[in-house]
């Protein structure tokens, strides 16, 4: 049981990880500027994982608004949700102090911005929001003695791998600016992790490269909620299947894979939130250390067969069109798995059946997201 700080909590894969660490009795203090997060999110977490509203709702460090939930039993606040941007010091701080003398133990940093080709478009963002906000992070980090933090990289920053399935010793590469960023913080964090000395306490850290994060909780009460149109295949398809969009394009039938469209490694989003409890463990466990690892099933599978199984699971019809090739995009990405197994003892436990029923589930239930 630890007191932990999320950055980005209220977006999807925050969200997710919030429930997970809640039924593993942390307490949590959320920061989100809700760019791409909602309070709703939270209010379906926090119901999901029995807790109640406090009654003691409002500001905190004078402007920053605040919400809490308990469980109905205790007066203990149990997660807590500050809205506020992680480039801004005073912010961090106050999420600091906001559970009264008691200190966080260590830091889950989703917050950031996610979209490539927004990135290619917008670069000064995505290295304002992603780099500069990950680096006023780590020094408010620092200067509250808090020196343990799980990163959210992504398997971008292998740009075009060499080789599949992907090894974390594969090299660095990324071929867009949200890759470069991502790659950025990651040098930042080795760079801290060296940074160890007689007088200077280690830091522990995980890198976690996601592959591709899909699903939502088996529920059906928290999922992921894109702004507009979907640019991700999962979410596209769930949105053909219910009739908001006409068909899906498929971008290339001409890949060098089995069927010639796109092959990905899916991870389910409670597989993906099982692996940062099981990081965040290893690093509390253990002596300060910097880990970097793959979190992907190390199963590929390709557009057409994701289509295939979401009809077949879901006994609705995903109309489709086979179109050209997507700018940027690789034939085959798949993890190697076996980093995170070996340390963290942690791997993918919902298969491909379970990922379409459970983001059908969300989809049917909150056709419009959050703001249903
Ligand atoms: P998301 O957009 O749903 O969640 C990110 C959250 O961060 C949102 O709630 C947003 O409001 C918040 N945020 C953004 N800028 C902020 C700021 N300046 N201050 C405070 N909060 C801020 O995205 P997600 O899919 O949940 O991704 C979470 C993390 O995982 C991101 O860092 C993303 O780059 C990384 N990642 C995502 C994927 C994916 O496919 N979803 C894959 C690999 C890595
Ligand atoms: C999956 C497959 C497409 C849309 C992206 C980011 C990556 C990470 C995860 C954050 C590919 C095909 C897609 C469509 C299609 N995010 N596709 N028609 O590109 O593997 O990864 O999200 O870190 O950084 O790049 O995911 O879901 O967009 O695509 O045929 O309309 O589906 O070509 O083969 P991608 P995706």
């Amino acid at each position: 049981m630890a007191n932990l700080l999320i950055t980005g909590g209220a977006g999807y894969i925050g969200s997710h990880a919030c429930f997970t660490l809640l039924q593993q009795d942390h307490t949590l203090v959320v920061v989100d500027d809700f760019s791409n997060g909602s309070v709703d999110a939270l209010r379906a977490v926090a119901t999901l994982a029995g807790l109640q509203s406090e009654p003691r709702q409002g500001l905190v460090g004078g402007s920053n608004r605040c919400w809490r939930w308990r469980a109905p039993t205790s007066r203990r606040t149990r997660l807590s949700l500050i809205e506020g941007d992680i480039r801004r010091a005073q912010d961090l701080q106050i999420a600091f102090e906001v559970l009264d003398e008691e200190p966080i133990a260590a830091v889950l940093h989703f917050a950031g911005l996610k979209a490539v080709a927004e990135s290619v478009a917008k670069p000064l963002d995505y290295w304002d929001v992603n780099v500069s906000g990950s680096r006023q992070l780590f020094d408010v980090m620092a200067e509250n003695h808090c020196r343990t933090v799980v990163f959210s990289s992504s398997a971008t920053v292998y740009g075009m791998a060499e080789s599949v399935p992907i090894h974390e010793s594969q090299p660095v590469r990324p071929i867009n600016p949200y890759g470069q960023t991502k790659a950025a913080v990651e040098q930042m964090l080795q760079d801290l992790a060296a940074s160890a000395g007689p007088n200077e306490p280690g830091w522990r850290i995980a890198c976690l490269r996601y592959f591709n994060p899909v699903g939502a909780h088996e529920s059906g009460a928290i999922g992921e909620d894109p702004d507009g149109i979907p640019s991700n295949l999962l979410p596209l398809i769930c949105q053909v299947a219910s009739g908001q969009l006409e068909r899906l394009e498929v971008y290339g039938s001409d890949w060098p894979t089995t069927d010639g469209t796109g092959v990905r490694d899916y991870i389910h989003v409670m597989d993906l939130a099982e692996g940062h409890c099981a990081a965040l463990q290893t690093l509390l466990a253990e002596p300060p250390q910097m880990l970097t690892l793959n979190l992907g099933s190390g199963q590929g599978h390709s557009v057409l067969e994701m289509v295939k199984a979401f009809e077949r699971i879901n006994g609705v019809p995903v109309p489709y069109a086979l179109c050209q090739r997507r700018a940027g995009d690789s034939a085959v990405s798949v993890a190697d798995p076996r980093g995170a197994q070996g340390r963290l003892g942690w791997s993918t436990r919902r298969d491909l059946a379970t990922i379409c029923r459970d983001a059908w589930r969300w989809q049917q239930q909150n056709p419009l997201g959050y703001s249903n």
